[in-house]
């Protein structure tokens, strides 16, 4: 049994730090990158509050294709420059959206969904997925959030 819980008290400098620490050894060993971004957007929901979707898009073939995922059905393809997560992917840059409906070009997914973060994850300098995280709050997403997925997204690059 796996038990990452999160300690709730903590700062979210450090509630990332013990994310990133909990999804380096949940993948350790294990070369299945579906099976890796399965558990690893389980961590992530448990580890984020107030989310409505967390999961991974992989660049496949000059596209985002939807990856495994926690929350409601999502689009399966995104072409790269558009949307969140394709500005993500092709400018390899975090998107940090306080205001979904305020983005140009924003696709919804859900229509809950109010703030956005996605951060590309980066191998051998080519983006080759990105991370997504859908909140139904208005600015939910802080700096220390988008550090912290960052983060993690280091951690992971060679595991997915
Ligand atoms: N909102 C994203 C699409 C993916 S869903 O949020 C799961 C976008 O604009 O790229």
């Amino acid at each position: 049994m796996y038990d990452f819980a999160p300690d709730t008290t903590l700062a979210p400098d450090e509630r990332y730090r013990q994310l990133a620490d909990a999804a380096h050894s949940l993948t350790d060993g294990e070369p299945d990158a579906i099976a890796n971004m399965a558990n690893l957007s389980a961590l992530i929901w448990e580890f984020v509050p107030d989310l409505n979707w967390a999961g991974f898009y992989r660049v496949v073939d000059g596209e985002l294709v939807l990856g495994p995922f926690v929350g409601r059905p999502a689009c399966i393809r995104i072409p790269l420059g558009q949307g969140v997560c394709g500005t993500a992917a092709a400018t390899g840059t975090t998107q940090r959206i306080k205001d979904v409906h305020a983005f140009p070009g924003h696709i919804a997914c859900d229509s809950a969904s109010r703030s956005e973060l996605v951060v590309p994850v980066i191998r051998k300098g080519e983006v080759i997925a990105v991370i997504d995280l859908d909140s139904p709050d208005l600015a939910r997403f802080a700096e220390a959030d988008a550090a912290g997925i960052e983060q993690l997204a280091l951690r992971i690059a060679d595991r997915i």
